[in-house]
């Protein structure tokens, strides 16, 4: 089998990575990729475009590819599955339509009132001044949301109404025509990433992303700074009740408006201190980086998963098959990340971190004439695995440290808190 990885971050080096361990799979290519899908064994980097439609398709006939793998949101908001489906090419990810679940909160706020699931109240707007008094007779904390794709800084958690109104200026003034004014919810987060082909529901293992830059959840909002599966929060019961009660009324509701949708419905769910479950949001994609905590505990193979979930027979393999054990991953950053930070560091020491038994994936880098060098924010996504979360968090923290780039940052504390469950 060919598959074919559309994106260039961790996320996609992970899918590569855990396809190429299937048999079936003899070669994979990502679209555009970056410096680890480039030197991974049986991976090949073509220079194109995640939104490039036509490029894609293109390349997906030429080399006679058997499945296309969507990762980030981009592509799958602009149409590309849409198109792949219409040259016959067996893609995993939801159409254009499905994929408004994450691209417009608005949209997706309607789907879950429709589905009857439990969120956060929330009102739409058009206009700041009508946005301003609702927050004004509403008070803080209140949560302001951009209606679209914000990369992940469309969502302003604002602890003052003086701060949500000045968000709803900034948005407004930065070209979004809409916004979402929601309730504050308080506790503890989690991810589930349900695999679905449109019928069934096949939940990953829970993960926990830890979104801020600063140790202990401090200071501003960023892609994500590493991640641990399974994530003791969501237990066995309260999955079957997330299952139960969220992700197959949204399916429901998805089927009734007439979108079959097969690939990744991810929930981003608030657990509160009484373990009542709340939908926040829904993206249509894998998460980054809890894929790269959950693929290396993952034992069903991943090419027989999703192409289950694209030819609509996902029932026939279940249950997922899992190892034993937890999973950590930690991001390494460029000094200044989430603002501005230098590229082209060269980076160092990768087999070192990888002797100890730590898998590193690659997210923001590249490879160029010099060698190996940092190409974004985040640039590595390190992932250990071992019998307890302490047993991996001792050995991520090792690779961590062997890695060398000028200006690596990263969080020291990622599963600490988890650990108290352990004891
Ligand atoms: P979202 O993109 O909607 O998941 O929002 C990004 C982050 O903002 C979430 O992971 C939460 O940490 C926070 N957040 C979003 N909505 C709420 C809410 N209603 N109450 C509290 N925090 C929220
Ligand atoms: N880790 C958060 C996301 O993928 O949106």
């Amino acid at each position: 089998m060919k598959v074919l990885v559309v994106g260039n971050g961790g996320r996609e080096h992970a899918l590569a990575w855990k396809l190429l361990q299937s048999a079936n799979v003899e070669q994979c290519f990502c679209l555009p990729g970056n410096g680890g899908t480039a030197t991974l064994k049986g991976c090949q980097n073509i220079d194109i475009a995640v939104s490039d439609r036509d490029g894609i398709t293109r390349t997906a006939l030429d080399y006679k590819i058997d499945l296309v793998v969507v990762g980030p949101e981009l592509p799958l908001s602009l149409g590309l599955v849409d198109r792949l489906l219409e040259n016959n090419i067996k893609v995993f990810g939801p159409t254009q339509e499905g994929a408004q679940i994450e691209a417009s909160k608005s949209w997706a706020k309607a789907l879950m009132e429709e589905a009857g699931v439990p969120t956060a109240k929330s009102q739409t707007f058009t206009e700041a001044e009508a946005a301003k008094s609702y927050v004004a007779s509403q008070g803080a904390p209140i949560v302001v949301k951009a209606d679209g794709l914000a990369a992940g800084k469309g969502v302003i958690v604002a602890m003052s109404v003086e701060e949500a109104q000045a968000a709803i200026d900034t948005l407004f003034q930065e070209g979004f025509s809409k916004l979402i004014v929601e309730e504050y919810l308080v506790g503890e987060e989690v991810s589930v990433l349900a695999l679905t082909d449109g019928l069934t529901i096949a939940s990953l293992l829970p993960a926990q992303d830890h979104k801020r830059i600063g140790e202990g959840d401090t200071g501003s909002n960023t892609g994500g700074m590493g991640a641990y599966a399974p994530a003791p929060i969501a237990t066995p019961e309260l999955m079957q009740r997330i299952e139960r009660e969220i992700l197959k009324p949204t399916l429901e509701a998805l089927r009734k408006r007439g979108i079959d949708y097969r690939g990744v419905l991810y929930a981003g769910l608030m657990i509160s201190t009484d373990g009542e479950p709340k939908i926040l949001e829904y993206n249509c994609r894998f998460g980054d980086p809890e894929t790269q905590a959950i693929l290396p505990l993952l034992e069903t193979p991943l090419d027989e998963l999703l192409m289950a979930c694209v030819e609509q027979r996902l029932a026939q393999i279940f249950p997922l098959r899992w190892k034993s054990g937890s999973s950590i991953c930690v991001v390494a950053a460029s000094a200044g990340y989430p603002g501005t930070y230098k590229k082209g560091i060269a980076i160092a020491h990768i087999d070192k971190a990888e002797a100890t038994g730590a898998t590193v994936f690659h997210a923001g880098t590249k490879l160029n004439e010099t060698g190996l060098v940092t190409d974004g924010g985040r640039v590595l996504g390190i992932v250990a695995v071992g019998e307890t979360f302490k047993q991996a968090s001792d050995l991520v923290y090792q690779a961590v440290d062997l890695v060398e780039f000028d200006g690596k940052y990263c969080r020291r504390d990622i599963g600490r808190k988890i650990m108290n469950y352990e004891l």
